[in-house]
């Protein structure tokens, strides 16, 4: 495969050269290729940048993919290299077909999201993760009406989560984790639109605190993590027989409530409660759950026998552990 593969390189790059400008990967359109060089300028001509050059059509260059009917450039990836540094360049937003920005692992790159961003109005993947960019998470981003995903995970991020997030019609994860936001989960995020179902929501690593709202045990959530925060009181509205919810991490949060009253989701898969103050004790009804794998109830304050099933018993002692009175297989006999 290896050895074959050098051939196959050079048949591509030869149907994509300038030579052939009928093949849709070697377009360009002009306004796009200027905007291109703008952001290499902007990042200081890094060596990352070399391919850019204005003698090779720009949907060939490194990091830039097309549209092949129309050659306008759709997808930019700019990833993995520690000698990009400078802030995001404005010139991002003269790319009015973009739909995927991939800024990631950039450890270089700081400053705050810049405001030109907003003008990017088909987007829909708008991925800036593991750089050092800080300021707020951007309010307009509501306004980006084909976002599916927003990653803004691994940074430093700070100020408050916008309520407003919560209008777009068709977002499917929203990843604001490892940041310093602080203030409280907004409200309104319990009422994205029916349309789509309620995005995979990542918050965890973060300065949020205040309670959990309550609205948000009416979506359907598939995906929850809301770990290492400093969230208070109740969360039970999260769990409940019914709900499709497969995957909730609250761990190392403040919560306390009664476990006992809890039933939980038929498909979790994952359920962290380690370190909260959680009473009550532990609902038989968990041996149901048939696909839990991960389940972890440590460093609580729950109490009684844990209940003897095929599910239980595929957890040590360390998902047990630190607990009040917690007691049975496979921590010591209750008394
Ligand atoms: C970063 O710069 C150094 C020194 O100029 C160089 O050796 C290295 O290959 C560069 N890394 C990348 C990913 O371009
Ligand atoms: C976290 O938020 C609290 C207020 O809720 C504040 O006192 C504290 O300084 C914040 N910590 C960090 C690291 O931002
Ligand atoms: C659980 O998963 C099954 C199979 O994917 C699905 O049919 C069912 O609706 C799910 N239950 C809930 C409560 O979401
Ligand atoms: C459960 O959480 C505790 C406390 O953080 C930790 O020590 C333990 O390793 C965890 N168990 C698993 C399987 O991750």
């Amino acid at each position: 495969m290896a050895i074959k593969l050098p051939l196959l390189s050079i048949l591509l790059l030869f149907l994509s050269s300038p030579l052939f400008p009928a093949a849709s990967a070697g377009r360009c359109n002009s306004d796009d290729k200027k905007a291109l060089l703008a952001i290499k300028a902007a990042f200081n001509n890094a060596y990352h940048f070399a391919s850019w050059v204005p003698s090779a059509a720009c949907c060939d260059w490194y990091d830039v993919d097309c549209d092949p009917s129309t050659g306008r450039v759709t997808g930019l990836s700019i990833f993995q290299d520690a000698n990009i540094t400078g802030t995001i360049p404005a010139a991002i937003a003269d790319l009015p077909y973009l739909t995927n920005l991939l800024l990631h692992h950039l450890p270089g790159l700081t400053g705050p999201i810049p405001s030109a961003l907003s003008r990017l109005h088909r987007i829909q993947l708008f991925r800036i993760s593991f750089t050092s960019i800080s300021g707020p998470v951007p309010s307009w981003l509501s306004t980006l009406p084909s976002l599916s995903i927003i990653d803004l995970s691994f940074n430093s991020l700070s100020g408050s989560i916008p309520p407003s997030l919560s209008l777009l019609p068709g977002l499917l994860a929203l990843h604001l984790d490892r940041n310093h936001l602080s203030g409280s989960i907004p409200d309104s995020f319990g009422s994205f639109p029916k349309s789509s179902p309620p995005p995979d929501l990542y918050l965890s690593h973060n300065n949020l605190s205040g309670p959990i709202p309550a609205s948000l045990g009416g979506p359907t959530w598939g995906i929850v993590d809301l770990s290492r925060n400093h969230l208070t009181g109740d969360a039970s509205f999260l769990l409940g027989s019914n709900k499709p919810i497969t995957q909730l991490d609250l761990s190392r949060n403040r919560l306390s409530f009664d476990l006992s009253k809890v039933s939980f989701p038929v498909n979790l898969t994952s359920l962290d409660l380690n370190h909260n103050g959680i009473t009550g004790s532990i609902p038989a009804q968990i041996n149901q759950v048939t696909g839990l794998v991960l389940f972890n109830v440590s460093y609580n304050r729950l109490c009684g026998e844990i209940p003897a099933g095929l599910v239980t018993a595929r957890f040590s002692q360390y998902e047990y552990f630190h607990n009040k009175c917690l007691c049975g297989t496979p921590l010591a006999a209750c008394k």
